[in-house]
């Protein structure tokens, strides 16, 4: 029997793509899932095809940007399940792509409040709840491998997932007293429609007329970026592929979740950048007398 049979999970953007896999592989776990989502009609599709596969399920629709939203799914997963143990932050918006100045402050905000504060809203209402019965859990934060080195012309996503993964490193020794594993799930690219995500846009981020998430306005060299993304994607890693992973690697109790071994060399070769930056530091006069320092905060 797994240990996550009979378990609670939660996931975010549950509807479709990445979070609906992952929702689909714990219920073949065993596990009771309870997706959210902003999309009502995805999400009961979703409903649906996890009954089909007899998964004991909640479908909460919700916009992972309200607090309130969260302590209504918090209730809501209590008042059915009683207990939560599992909480996968998953839902997540790509922005267009575009220049630092081109990069409209709306769309800014939309990112950094889907895919940040919504993480962090998520875990600050769920984890509390996680704690209180004792039996441990999981925390799983879906980045990118967007947080392993920055992407040009995608600042603002860039950001969220560099952060992702630094509040998931924070919060993993933070949570091992809890017995709750935290993890971070770095895809790189994954067939969904994630460069469809201005569909749910909220109003408050809609930025009329010249909102980037429309084609009108953009200039020829962003739209063909754009034409390049939608191919790669189409040529993504499947979904389901993803969901199964997540399951064999939390399992594995891995902190880093990494679904395409071939970007390995691209990671190697930032933190090669980073330790050569710290040789030429060691070797700097200026700063001879700090390498007896004592070091804190890093372990
Ligand atoms: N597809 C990729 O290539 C890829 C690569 C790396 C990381 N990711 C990450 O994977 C996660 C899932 O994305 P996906 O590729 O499955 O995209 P997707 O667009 O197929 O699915 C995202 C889901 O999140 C929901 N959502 C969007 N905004 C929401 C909000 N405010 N509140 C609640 N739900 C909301 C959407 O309705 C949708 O169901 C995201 O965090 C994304 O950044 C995707």
């Amino acid at each position: 029997m797994s240990e996550l049979e009979g378990k609670v999970a939660v996931v975010s953007g549950g509807a479709e793509g990445i979070g609906f896999s992952i929702a689909l592989s714990m219920a073949k776990q065993g596990m009771k899932v309870v997706i959210s989502d902003i999309d009502a009609k995805q999400l009961e599709i979703a409903r649906q095809a996890l009954e089909d596969h007899g998964a004991d399920v909640l479908a909460i629709e919700m916009d992972v940007v309200k607090i309130e939203d969260w302590q209504n799914l918090a209730e809501q997963t209590l008042a059915k399940f009683g207990k939560i143990h599992m909480l996968v932050n998953n839902a997540g918006v790509g922005a267009s792509a575009g220049s630092i100045e081109k990069t409209n402050h709306k769309d800014w905000q939309w990112v950094l409040d889907v895919n940040l504060m919504g993480v962090i809203y998520g875990t600050q209402t769920l984890v509390p709840y996680m704690k209180q019965h004792g039996e441990g859990g999981w925390l799983i934060n879906v980045a990118s491998m967007a947080g392993m080195g920055g992407v040009p012309f995608a600042g603002a996503y860039t950001a969220t997932k560099v952060a992702v993964v630094g509040m998931s490193e924070s919060w993993h020794p933070e949570l091992k007293p809890h017995n709750i594993q935290v993890s971070v799930l770095c895809p790189a690219f994954v067939k969904t429609r994630i460069n469809l995500s201005h569909r749910n846009k909220q109003d408050d981020y809609k930025n009329p007329p010249s909102d980037s998430s429309s084609s009108a306005g953009l200039s020829p060299k962003t739209l063909a970026m754009a034409e390049h993304m939608q191919k790669v994607i189409d040529d993504g890693l499947a979904p389901e592929i993803v969901g199964e992973r997540v399951v064999e690697a939390i399992l594995a109790k891995e902190l880093y979740i990494f679904t395409h071994p071939n970007y390995r060399e691209g990671v190697q070769k930032r933190s090669k950048a980073i330790d050569d930056a710290f040789a030429r530091a060691e070797k700097s006069p200026l700063l001879a007398h700090m390498l007896d320092e004592e070091v804190v905060g890093f372990s």
